[in-house]
């Protein structure tokens, strides 16, 4: 027996991720009757995460046009980056017009949250990131790792449809200039309560006034409303305020989950300071892993490019976004017939792939070993995994666990 020297020992805080450890879990289940509403994945109808046939064809065209292995570089290719930031911002948004916005590829949203942190570390050495609370899990070691200091403010409460506004203002109301604030752009993982178009704007005015820098995490683009409407958010921001940060991910929108795609895009008040964040942004990606991988950012810069292949992928995600839409309002109708005796009517209110139920550790637990249904402990829960076969067998569950 050896004593281990260099390593360190395991933490509280080094415990399996919540929503990975929930995917074994549930695989792990032979209940024909599991329904497993955990890693936000989107699944159709049958259950199944299909390619989407727009990512399909663009991913034949790459490997047909693809001439080199060479190295594509730091920021990645320039189609994907502009593709993207179109995508995002909108084409013809003043900030872009002006050139102030530079866009990296980076490996998913994770990625460009953690380059993303590493350079808000170099722009303000003490700086303090406010996440909503609740937050996305790894929200937390993607910020903190990155050597930035963590703070709440006040958010959502289970329950509710809405987002508690005047408190999350109020909490802010003090933060100012070399501070960050973390922002979901739609599609809040996990509540699904959005700010509305006026919040943004109040909150906007704040920021202006206050100082305070927002970072972006858009994750859902598409997924809530509406491409253009799910970016309402970050494109009033870029037009009001000197400097923003905007992470993307396409692992959603354009179904490339295990190809890790995402961006980062720097917003500064001019040109000249925007290059300079670049090369900022630029080292980071050196000093982590050099450079992104280029498959999963040249298939989204191919289909960006292609108009026909853009519509057809714009069809494809109306297609996700419609059907959960449509599983909101059905989920709140099966809930009601079973005379629960509680309103669930803001689920149908709420927008993206998640929701709480509002349930206790308890009833989670035992929605998971008596009746195979598996969700995150806090009682979130992915929309796409319901679907006409299974949600009698959920709502009648539900209600169970909530008379028991
Ligand atoms: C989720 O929240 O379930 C997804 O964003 C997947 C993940 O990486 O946690």
């Amino acid at each position: 027996h050896r004593d281990l020297h260099s390593f360190p020992t395991r933490r509280s805080s080094d415990l399996p991720d919540p929503i990975l450890g929930l995917i074994a879990l549930a695989n792990k289940d032979l209940n024909a009757n599991k329904i497993d509403l955990g890693v936000g994945v989107y699944k159709n109808e049958s259950g199944a995460t299909p390619i989407m046939t727009a990512v399909k064809t663009a991913e034949h065209n790459c490997a047909e046009k693809e001439l080199t292995k060479a190295y594509i570089g730091p920021a990645g290719p320039v189609a994907f980056n502009s593709g993207i930031r179109e995508l995002i911002f909108g084409a013809q948004h003043s900030a872009l017009q002006a050139e102030r916005v530079r866009t990296v590829l980076t490996p998913g949203g994770c990625g460009a949250l953690r380059v993303g942190a590493e350079f808000l570390k170099r722009c303000s050495e003490n700086a303090t990131v406010w996440v909503s609370d609740p937050t996305w899990a790894n929200h937390l070691p993607l910020l903190s790792n990155a050597g930035l200091q963590l703070a709440e403010y006040p958010y959502y409460e289970a329950g509710r449809a809405g987002v508690k506004f005047d408190e999350m203002m109020s909490a802010l109301h003090n933060v100012g200039r070399g501070d960050i604030v973390l922002l979901h752009g739609c599609c809040h993982n996990p509540c699904g309560a959005d700010l509305s178009e006026e919040q943004w704007r109040e909150l906007t005015a704040l920021a202006a006034k206050n100082g305070f820098l927002p970072f972006i995490d858009l994750a859902y683009q598409g997924f809530g409303r509406g491409l253009d409407e799910d970016a309402y958010g970050i494109r009033y921001m870029a037009e009001h305020l000197p400097e923003l940060l905007v992470a993307s991910s396409c692992s959603k929108n354009f179904g490339l989950y295990r190809e890790r795609v995402g961006s980062l895009s720097v917003l500064g008040d001019n040109p000249v300071q925007s290059d300079a964040a670049l090369t900022h942004v630029n080292n980071v990606v050196r000093g982590n892993y050099s450079m992104p991988p280029s498959h999963g950012g040249a298939i989204v810069g191919e289909i960006l490019a292609d108009s026909a292949l853009r519509q057809q992928w714009q069809r494809e995600l109306t297609d996700m976004r419609d059907r959960i839409n449509q599983l909101r309002v059905l989920l709140v109708d099966k809930l009601a017939a079973q005379n629960v005796d509680r309103d669930f009517s803001f689920i149908a209110q709420q927008h993206g792939m998640f929701s709480f139920l509002g349930l206790s550790v308890a009833q989670v637990d035992q929605l998971r070993e008596q009746f195979s249904i598996y969700m995150v402990g806090s009682s979130r829960i992915n929309i796409a995994g319901i679907n006409q076969a299974n949600i009698d067998y959920l709502a009648l569950s539900i209600a169970a666990v909530l008379a028991s």
